[in-house]
């Protein structure tokens, strides 16, 4: 028991008991005091889902259920049923002469627990409780690597782990981090967290394979191994290798070695991902520490045996064999270094080389960068060389082109400045076969700057800071590629390059999480580093620039949740009906309706349709949900709780059925304007818009109500990614099924 001295005096015993509930103030605290048999208890009356007033839910048989979502809590320790809402705080309570003292001395360790929350956020897939755990631990002081190492172990447990996007976004986001702003640090937390627990989410349980059992075997037989088995796609030999490689002292140079030299022994493979996923691995245990290579690199094993190789595929051997020129190249490659070796520091081809990679001519480009290390040129300059050639493809792409293109274009890009990086923990001949591959893919990818955009030359005409102020209102519409583009071009004139970093930060991490624009910017950002303050970094952020605005506006759906627990963690109330507030929409339409009018009449469709609006009133009202208006035969109503929205649209379209009429419903949550007795504002077309996505009888959620829902034991089937018409950006849409 806490020591009497930290109890504070919060009521009288009998006015509790009178009135059952009571709530008090005490210490800047709001405590409700709950009498339950012949107990009082002392609750926080902030429900720890979503802030709802606990005084105001319902107490049976000592449970304690909130009204908004349903969380329900064991009053006498807080702790909460329902993982997605948090437990509640419990005060400890005496009775001395008629009198209720609480105990108000602080929670222990607020960010052991929040640890606690995050792992439990990943193992659930709840973005909410993952956004909550990250905030309330970075103002708390938490060092960002921290949150950081729990979502790479957690990661590397399930799923592709460092074979899949979410590992490399969480690693991108942590990469970024420097450039932010203080108040969006969290919020990158929160992106990479959330990619690596999507990338779990019912996955499999990972078992890295044990080392072969013998004490120390050459490096140099593992790392030869590990290529045979690689060769030959055999994913458990090749992840026998790293473990045991790792086990037995290789160090991270030598590890990353026997990697990228595999990931180079054929051509781009996966269209540049392994060496991208392999060297934000190398990344990863850099933040996190040596000490989790064994369970990250491993993990990496089965990428590399099911790779594509892109010498089988058409672009790379017709109607040039661009992997015979290659395969000539890279018998020259070790005498090529050797030679240049001694002439380090003096090369000053870079200018003509990129335009060479830029060029129509394979066998040129093959011939030029061998030339170049010949005559001295840093491997590492080299990638970098043939980076810059990638990201002038991006500044240079047209709106013209076909919308995918823009993919292509960041591949080539993110592959390059991986091999760079690459090259800066193994400078061998081996990796360097990455840089040929990579300036092949830039002349493969010539045809998407025809006609090449105009690269903006900044005159110094603009004000740097009318400029960062019309940054972030380019990315809220739709086409403004080159106006991005002009914008940074002419803030990079004058302005401080860190703040227009953190700004581009600013913009990406406010839309929807997306790979490949967190890639762009990311490797903009590496590379820019290399270049600050030279033409050619101007035109890499330009690149990004464009890439990024290509991409915008999103639904910045998962920014919403992120709001949530800020405003959450700022102590601000969520559940008020103010003029924006936040709601769960559902629309339902009756399917085939004017067949069924056809067939049935004038009368007795009317009175089908009055039959229908009945029960609709009914159950929405059975489910607190506030009807707003019926169009035709559309209905609209909103709901504070997305759980009984959907149980609502699943009791309508069952009684419906019964009454002979099909429905689908549509739902989506998100901030209203209350209009009258209207609603208004984006989250309501989307609503719309998801239900005349569904299928005859589907209740059709978009993947914030999926977010809010997880962990309430409603099932759900993913319905892949729809446009919505009307709405910017590609929408996940899942079916109901139970
Ligand atoms: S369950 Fe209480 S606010 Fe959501």
């Amino acid at each position: 028991m806490a020591p009497a001295e930290h109890f504070i005096l919060a009521a009288r015993v009998d006015d509790v008991r009178s009135q059952g509930r009571l709530l008090i103030q005490a210490d800047g605290h709001a405590v409700v005091l709950f009498a339950d048999g012949d107990h009082i208890y002392a609750v926080d009356n902030r429900c720890p889902h979503m802030g709802f007033p606990l005084n105001q839910g319902s107490l049976k048989d000592g449970i304690l259920t909130c009204h908004w979502h349903h969380a329900r809590f064991d009053l006498a320790t807080g702790g909460t049923f329902d993982p997605w809402a948090d437990n509640v705080r419990v005060f400890p309570v005496q009775v001395r002469d008629g009198e209720v003292w609480i105990d108000l001395s602080p929670r222990e360790d607020v960010r052991a627990h929040q640890r606690e929350r995050l792992q439990e956020g990943l193992e659930r897939e709840i973005p909410l409780v993952i956004a909550k755990a990250v905030v309330t631990l970075l103002s708390a002081g938490d060092d960002p690597s921290e949150s950081f190492r729990i979502g790479l172990e957690f990661g590397s447990q399930y799923g592709p782990a460092a074979g899949g996007a979410g590992f490399t976004i969480h690693t991108c986001m942590m990469n970024i981090m420097p450039v932010l702003d203080a108040e969006d640090r969290p919020r990158a937390l929160y992106h990479g967290l959330s990619a690596i627990a999507r990338d779990a989410a019912g996955a499999p349980a990972r078992f890295v394979l044990r080392p072969l059992p013998i004490s120390r075997p050459a490096f140099p037989s593992l790392k030869r191994w590990f290529r045979q088995f690689v060769e030959v796609r055999d994913a458990e030999g090749a992840e026998r290798c790293i473990t045991t490689a790792v086990r037995t002292g290789a160090d991270d140079q030598q590890m990353a070695e026997m990697l990228f030299t595999a990931a180079t022994d054929h051509r781009y493979l996966s269209i540049g991902h392994i060496v991208d996923f392999t060297n934000k691995a190398f990344e990863a245990l850099d933040i996190a520490g040596w000490q989790h290579a064994e369970a990250v690199l491993s993990s990496l094993a089965r990428a590399y045996a099911e790779a594509d190789r892109s010498e089988e595929s058409n672009a790379w051997r017709h109607p040039i064999d661009l992997v015979e020129i290659l395969e000539s190249a890279f018998g020259d490659l070790p005498s090529a270094i050797e030679s240049g070796r001694g002439q380090r520091g003096q090369w000053a081809g870079r200018s003509s080389l990129v335009t060479s990679v830029l060029g129509e001519d394979p066998q040129a480009i093959a011939d030029v960068l061998l030339e170049a290390l010949r005559q001295g040129c840093d491997p590492v300059d080299l990638a970098g060389a043939v980076t810059y050639a990638a990201a002038l493809r991006i500044a240079r792409f047209p709106t013209s082109n076909e919308f995918t293109d823009w993919d292509t274009a960041l591949h080539t890009f993110t592959y390059a400045n991986a091999v760079q990086q690459a090259l800066r923990r193994t400078p061998s001949a081996e990796v360097v076969r990455g840089v040929f591959d990579a300036a092949m893919s830039v002349y493969l990818d010539r045809f998407l700057n025809v006609p090449p955009a105009r690269v903006p030359e900044p005159n110094g005409a603009e004000d740097p800071e009318a400029v960062l102020t019309k940054l972030p209102e380019i990315f809220d519409r739709q086409q403004q590629v080159n106006e991005a583009a002009t914008l940074v071009a002419q803030y990079l004139a004058n302005g401080d390059a860190n703040r227009l970093l953190a700004a581009l930060g600013k913009a990406l991490l406010r839309e929807d999480r997306n790979f490949h624009t967190i890639q762009a910017v990311e490797a903009a950002f590496c590379q820019f580093e290399d270049l600050r303050g030279s033409p050619e970094g101007t035109h890499v952020l330009v690149a990004a620039g464009r890439y990024l605005a290509a991409h915008a506006p999103t639904m910045r759906a998962q920014g919403q949740t992120y709001q949530f627990a800020t405003r959450l963690n700022r102590g601000e109330r969520l559940y008020e009906e103010t003029e924006r507030v936040l709601a769960t929409i559902l629309f339902m339409d009756i399917v085939g309706s004017t067949e069924r009018a056809a067939a049935l009449g004038d009368r007795r469709w009317r009175d089908l349709l009055a039959s229908y609006q009945n029960l609709v009133k009914q159950e929405v009202t059975r489910h607190r949900g506030r009807n707003i208006n019926f169009a035709g035969d559309g209905w609209l109503a909103t709901f504070d709780g997305t759980v009984r929205a959907i149980r609502c649209a699943q009791a309508v379209i069952e009684a419906a059925r019964r009454i002979g009429l099909t429905l689908r419903a549509g739902i989506h949550t998100g901030e209203i304007e209350i209009a009258g007795d209207g609603v208004a504002g984006m989250a309501v077309h989307v609503g719309a818009r998801v239900a005349s996505s569904a299928q005859p009888g589907d209740v059709l959620v978009t993947g914030t109500v999926r977010d809010m829902v997880s962990g309430s034991g409603i099932r759900l089937e993913d319905r892949g990614t729809h446009t919505l018409k009307g709405v910017p950006g590609e929408w996940q849409l899942f079916a109901v099924t139970r």
